[in-house]
């Protein structure tokens, strides 16, 4: 028979787009709780969790991890041995998208075998009206829908999934609080990432995130530096602070400080690496910059998303700053930390990028001398302001332009590699390489991804490797004493 559906609250993206910055964010330290008939019906029952998009749609699995566990369900490998599969999604470009339709209709497989199964989607994804409306008619199959803003709720959503026989969609778009203590299960023992706000109030004209995280809302200092030192306490050698406009940390609690006083103090915790991202260039300030320089433990790797180097499309875009300026924030970064490895997000194709725009952006490509780089293709989101811009550019041009992109990028990325030929770098080891089982990987202070010949017993360490040749986006090199 078939499941009715229940619907508790569906997302909305003009409640999604308001802000309320005078409405004090909300700090909820309750812990969750399990009730303990849902406790009965996992026992012995299995989860698989998939994660797209960000890092913070990795943590978000980790928390979702954490409940699932906690529940009492264990973790499994392959997602057709699941009894409940989530499906964390990212709405951030189209292609992210029908990943995740694709892994639902494989999915209608899970059902033949074990009808009994979930299948839950969380994440960006569900938090757009339309994306929701196509899961209610088109996928039968999805049990679960739930946003970025309920986690915290997903052990009453499958209780009553499971007793009452329903599928059951609960998506908020409003928000307003920030939730600690959720249970988390971290996989990597080395690496963690920790959340220092969510949300973003940018509103970058092509962008979804807005709607789909809601409001900025910054953690309190006490509860992240809680967290950093358990992390350090339990042995991690590196902790990643996450946002999605780190360095607009603390604007929106108003106690007197800010991105620079938060970053000196986790560094004192003595983590043996402290990174983080992503930075917005709008939000830097000299003295933050002067705190990656103090601290030997914060690391010389800032990641600056230029967009575009066009200063109409900046302005089209919303970013806030102009080439110039853009320009200038990075000659004053380099001045103040002088090691530092500087790696931005371009975008090509934005509606009605003209060739002179696009030559703009190789321009500031030349200049800024980045060592890593991602580039996308424009992609138009339902709900943004440039989704409604006219486009006249063709999709040829825009490959053709994203191709000329990478190919003026290359060159400094290989430049940058090849002045470490022969230098001894720190590396801290994470395991066997991918490709080659006999070989170390591991990543260098400013984020470079090495592989080298070293001893197996030292993964977990941070180790002295010898560089000896250099590729576009990797070093080989092998461990030494010094
Ligand atoms: N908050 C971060 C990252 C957000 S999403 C920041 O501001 O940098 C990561 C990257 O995806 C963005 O930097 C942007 O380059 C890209 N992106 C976002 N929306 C996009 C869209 N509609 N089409 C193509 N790329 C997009
Ligand atoms: Fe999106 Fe801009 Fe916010 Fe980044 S700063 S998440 S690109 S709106
Ligand atoms: Fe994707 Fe949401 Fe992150 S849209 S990039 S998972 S914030």
């Amino acid at each position: 028979m078939a499941k009715k559906l229940k619907i508790e609250s569906l997302p909305d993206l003009k409640e999604a787009a308001r802000r309320n910055l005078k409405e004090a964010t909300v700090f909820s330290k309750e812990d969750i709780v399990i009730p303990s008939r849902l406790k009965m019906l996992a026992q012995g029952k299995k989860y698989f969790v998939r994660t797209y998009g960000c890092q913070a749609n990795v943590v978000d699995s980790e928390n979702i991890e954490g409940i699932l566990l906690e529940i009492g369900y264990t973790k499994v490998d392959d997602p057709l041995d699941a009894d409940i599969v989530i499906l964390n999604t990212c709405a951030v470009r189209e292609n992210a998208e029908d990943k995740v339709f694709g892994e639902v209709g494989a999915l209608k497989r899970l059902k033949n075998e074990n009808p009994d199964a979930l299948i839950a989607i969380s994440g960006c994804m569900t938090q757009e009206p339309h994306i929701v409306e196509m899961i209610k008619k088109k996928y039968p199959q999805v049990d679960i829908c739930f946003g970025t803003h309920n986690i915290n709720r997903l052990p009453q959503l499958i209780l009553r999934s499971i007793e009452q026989h329903i599928r059951i969609i609960e998506v908020f778009s409003k928000e307003g609080e920030v939730i600690e203590h959720i249970p988390t299960h971290r996989e990597d023992r080395i690496k963690a990432f920790v959340n220092i706000m969510y949300g973003c109030n940018k509103f970058c004209t092509y962008c979804i995130v807005p709607y789909t995280r809601g409001k900025e809302r910054s953690r309190k200092m006490e509860d992240i530096l809680d967290e950093c030192k358990k992390l350090v306490e339990e042995g991690y050698m590196e902790i990643t602070l996450l946002g999605q406009n780190v360095n607009a940390y603390g604007q929106d609690l108003n106690l007197g400080y800010d991105f620079a006083d938060l970053l000196e103090e986790v560094a004192k915790l003595g983590i043996p690496r402290l990174r983080f991202t992503t930075s917005h260039p709008w939000n830097f300030t000299d003295d933050m910059f002067k705190a990656i320089a103090k601290y030997p433990n914060i690391m010389p790797y800032i990641h600056l998303p230029l967009q575009s180097g066009s200063d109409e499309i900046l302005r089209k875009m919303g970013r806030r700053y102009t080439q110039a300026e853009y320009l200038d924030l990075v000659r004053r970064l380099r001045e103040i930390i002088p090691n530092v490895a500087l790696s931005t997000d371009i975008i090509v194709g934005f509606p009605n990028e003209s060739d002179e725009d696009f030559e703009e952006t190789l321009k500031v490509v030349r200049q800024a001398n980045y060592d890593s780089a991602f580039t996308f293709i424009y992609s138009p989101r339902e709900g943004t302001p440039a989704a409604k811009m006219e486009d006249k550019i063709s999709m040829d041009t825009k490959h053709e332009r994203f191709n000329r992109l990478i190919k003026e990028l290359t060159p400094s990325f290989e430049a940058n590699a090849q002045k470490y030929v022969g230098k001894i770098v720190p590396v801290l080891v994470e395991g066997a390489s991918k490709k080659d089982e006999g070989m170390l990987t591991g990543y260098s202070d400013t984020n470079k991804l090495i592989n080298f010949k070293g001893d197996p017993k030292h993964v977990g360490k941070i180790v002295n490797v010898k560089i000896t040749e250099s590729h576009t986006f990797s070093l080989l090199g092998e461990e030494v004493d010094e």
